[in-house]
């Protein structure tokens, strides 16, 4: 609409003018993704998105994307401005992991190391040895228990499982999962997949296990659009946030990309393959975002210190 053009000029042109450069993921929306594109951001999954904040000359990091994300940015970034469309957006992951609760179970079992996926508040990072993103889970895990640490893991219950049977490590799992990859269901992908026997299935480690099993590829956002793109199938069915398929459509027009069908598909489902906390991300938060200063991320400075440890070490592991 015009009015859509109108709103994605001005923020072009605020990007200019406050020397901001946007950080969007996967599974915002198509226009946020398409702006990030045109004005020399990224689109990524959450460690490339940590990645490209901290290296990227900006003064201001403009995250569309949930909360730990802009955290993370300002964690690595403190001197950078780091602002949000909106604070709101947070995550299944996050808010069923109290910091002071954390800190209480990890108190019980003082002889293992502390690993926590990205998806966490800065406080509970704080508390970790190490911090990992879906895409890089199992190269850290494996590389700890070949060291002999045992591990307490947090908050994704089925990564968790996931990485602890593929590496074999022994881990304490917290009991948290993500509202979005819990309601995919194994039943649902193997019915479509007869509809289309050519599909390779691509499963974000978030899901059930049910689904993993049957998964030709298991992987970060990041990860599966390579596949996406490397694998010769005409079909693809997808467990992850559909937020995906604005970058695997842009790559592989040719190439029919299928939604991995939910408990609550088709009826009234909140988070039916798509992320309400994402969703928060609009073009006018963002526009608010650059021009008010709105939205700006703060992380207190004796927290971050802390945050920064487990976070800079993921980085400085080389695979
Ligand atoms: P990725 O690290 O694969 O981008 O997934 C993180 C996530 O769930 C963002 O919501
Ligand atoms: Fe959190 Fe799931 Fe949303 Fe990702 S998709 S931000 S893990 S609730």
């Amino acid at each position: 609409t015009l009015d859509n053009q109108e709103i994605r000029q001005e923020i072009k042109d605020l990007l200019v003018e406050k020397n901001a450069v946007l950080v969007a993921h996967y599974y915002t929306d198509d226009a946020i993704q398409e702006l990030a594109e045109e004005t020399g951001g990224v689109i990524a999954d959450s460690l490339e998105m940590a990645r490209f904040g901290a290296n990227h000359p900006a003064q201001t990091l403009v995250v569309a994307g949930v909360k730990f994300m802009g955290e993370t940015a300002k964690i690595l970034s403190p001197e950078k401005t780091v602002l949000m469309p909106t604070l709101e957006a947070t995550c299944s992951l996050d808010i069923g992991c109290p910091a002071d609760e954390f800190s209480a179970f990890c108190d019980q079992y003082p002889d293992r190391k502390v690993v926590v996926y990205a998806n966490t508040s800065a406080a509970v990072k704080a508390r970790a040895d190490w911090v990992v993103t879906s895409s890089i889970a199992l190269d850290v895990v494996e590389y700890l228990h070949d060291q002999g640490e045992k591990i307490i893991w947090a908050p994704d219950q089925h990564l968790g499982g996931y990485v602890q049977k593929q590496t074999g490590a022994d881990m304490v799992l917290w009991d948290g999962a993500c509202i979005v990859h819990e309601e995919f269901k194994a039943k649902g992908v193997l019915d479509l997949k007869t509809v289309y026997p050519d599909a390779a299935i691509l499963v974000h480690p978030e899901s059930p296990e049910s689904v993993v099993e049957i998964a030709d590829v298991v992987g970060s956002t990041s990860q599966l659009l390579n596949a996406s793109k490397s694998m010769s199938n005409s079909t693809f069915i997808v467990a992850t946030d559909r937020g995906i398929f604005y970058k695997m459509r842009q790559a592989s027009p040719e190439k029919r990309f299928v939604e991995a069908p939910t408990a609550g598909s088709g009826a009234t489902c909140r988070s039916c393959a798509h992320c309400p906390w994402m969703a928060l991300n609009s073009l006018e938060m963002l526009r608010d975002a650059l021009k008010n200063n709105d939205g700006e991320v703060f992380v207190d400075e004796q927290t971050r210190h802390k945050a920064l440890i487990p976070l800079q070490r993921m980085l400085d592991f080389n695979v």
